[in-house]
C-alpha cells in the first residue's frame, strides 16, 4: 500500500511543481505558495480522487488536475490554520510555518491565491463539461461556509466556550475536516460519471473516514511525535481547545476512530479490484497512526 501511495504522491507532486512555474506571478509570492506546496504532507486528498475515479474506470492522468486543486485547497487551510489569529501554530510539514518565513500578510495573500488557483485547475482538463461542474459545485459546498470554513469558524467559537457536548464536536469535525475529505472522494466518483446509487456509498465512505481522521488528529496531537508529524504536538491543549481526547479520553477516542473506519470497510463491500483494495488498506492506515 505505501509504495501505492508514493507513486501517487509522486504524480501529484510533479503537478504541483509545475502549477507555479513561469507564470506572471509576484516572486515573493510564488515562492511563499510553492513552500508550502512543496513541503511534503501526505496528499490524501487528491490521492483519493483519483483513486476512487480509477476505481469507477477513469485513467488518473485525466483527473490529475482536479485532484491537484484538493491539495492546493488543502494547504491553503494549514497556512491560513496556523496563523497567530487562528491556532497560532508555528511549524507545519516539518519546516517553519508559512507566516513565520514569510509575515502574516504574505500567508494570508498565499491562502487566498492557492483558493483562487485551485478553481482555475479544476476546470482545467478535458473531462465532460457537466461532470465538471457537477464536481466543482460540490467542492465549493464543501469548503465554503456551509463547509470548512464554517468547521474552522465553530473551531474557534468552541475555543470559547466552557461545556461542549460530543455532538457539537461531531459537527465540527465533520465540516472543517470531513466535508473535503468526502468530496475529494466524491469528485473523483462523479467525474468518472458513476451513478447515483455509487455515489451515496463514497459519500458514506468519505465521510465515514473524514471523521475518523479528525478523530486520530486530536489523538496524535496528544500521544504523536512532532518529528514524525511534521507539528507541534500538544497544540490544542495549549490553546485550550476541546478535543474528542479531551472530552471523552484517549481510548473512547481510538475506538470511535476504528468503528468508523468499519464502517467505512463496509461501504467498499461491493467492490473489487486494485483500487477497492487500496482503499482498504488506506482506511486501515487511517487509524493504525494511532494505535
Ligand atoms: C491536517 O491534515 C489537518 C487536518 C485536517 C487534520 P493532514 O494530516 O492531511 O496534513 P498533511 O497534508 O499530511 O500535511
Ligand atoms: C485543521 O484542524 C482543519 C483545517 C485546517 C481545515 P486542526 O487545526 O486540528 O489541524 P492541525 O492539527 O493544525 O493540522
Ligand atoms: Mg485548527
Ligand atoms: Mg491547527
Ligand atoms: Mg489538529
Amino acid at each position: 500500500m505505501k509504495q501505492k501511495l508514493d507513486e501517487y504522491k509522486h504524480i501529484v507532486e510533479n503537478n504541483l511543481d509545475k502549477i507555479f512555474s513561469n507564470q506572471n506571478i509576484p516572486h515573493n509570492l510564488k515562492e511563499a505558495m510553492n513552500y508550502s506546496l512543496s513541503a511534503g504532507g501526505k496528499r490524501l486528498r487528491p490521492v483519493l480522487c483519483m483513486v476512487w475515479g480509477e476505481l469507477f474506470g477513469l485513467d488518473k492522468n485525466s483527473l490529475l488536475n482536479f485532484a491537484t486543486s484538493l491539495e492546493l485547497i488543502h494547504t491553503y487551510s494549514l497556512v491560513h490554520d496556523d496563523l497567530p489569529a487562528m491556532d497560532n501554530d508555528d511549524y507545519r510539514r516539518g519546516k517553519p510555518a508559512n507566516h513565520i518565513q514569510f509575515g502574516e500578510a504574505t500567508a494570508i495573500l498565499v491562502g487566498d491565491g492557492l483558493l483562487t488557483e485551485a478553481f482555475k485547475l479544476m476546470l482545467d482538463n478535458d473531462l465532460p463539461a457537466d461532470r465538471i461542474k457537477r464536481a466543482t459545485a460540490e467542492v465549493a459546498a464543501s469548503t465554503g461556509p456551509r463547509g470548512m470554513v464554517g468547521g474552522q469558524a465553530l473551531d474557534m467559537s468552541l475555543q470559547k466556550q466552557q461545556e461542549i457536548q460530543l455532538n457539537t464536536l461531531k459537527q465540527m469535525h465533520s465540516l472543517k475536516t470531513a466535508e473535503l475529505i468526502k468530496t475529494s472522494c466524491l469528485s473523483g466518483a462523479i467525474l468518472a460519471g458513476s451513478q447515483e446509487e455509487d455515489l451515496e456509498r463514497v459519500r458514506i465512505y468519505g465521510r465515514c473516514i473524514g471523521l475518523a481522521f479528525q478523530v486520530a488528529d486530536d489523538i496524535l496531537d496528544v500521544v504523536g511525535d512532532k518529528s514524525n508529524l511534521g507539528k507541534p504536538v500538544g497544540s490544542d491543549m495549549k490553546a485550550g481547545k476541546t478535543t474528542y481526547t479531551s472530552l471523552i479520553g484517549l481510548e473512547e477516542s481510538k475506538k470511535i476512530g476504528q468503528d468508523l473506519i468499519e464502517q467505512a470497510l463496509d461501504t467498499l463491500q461491493p467492490y473489487t479490484g486494485e483500487q477497492a483494495e487500496f482503499l482498504k488498506e488506506l482506511s486501515n492506515y487511517i487509524v493504525e497512526r494511532i494505535e
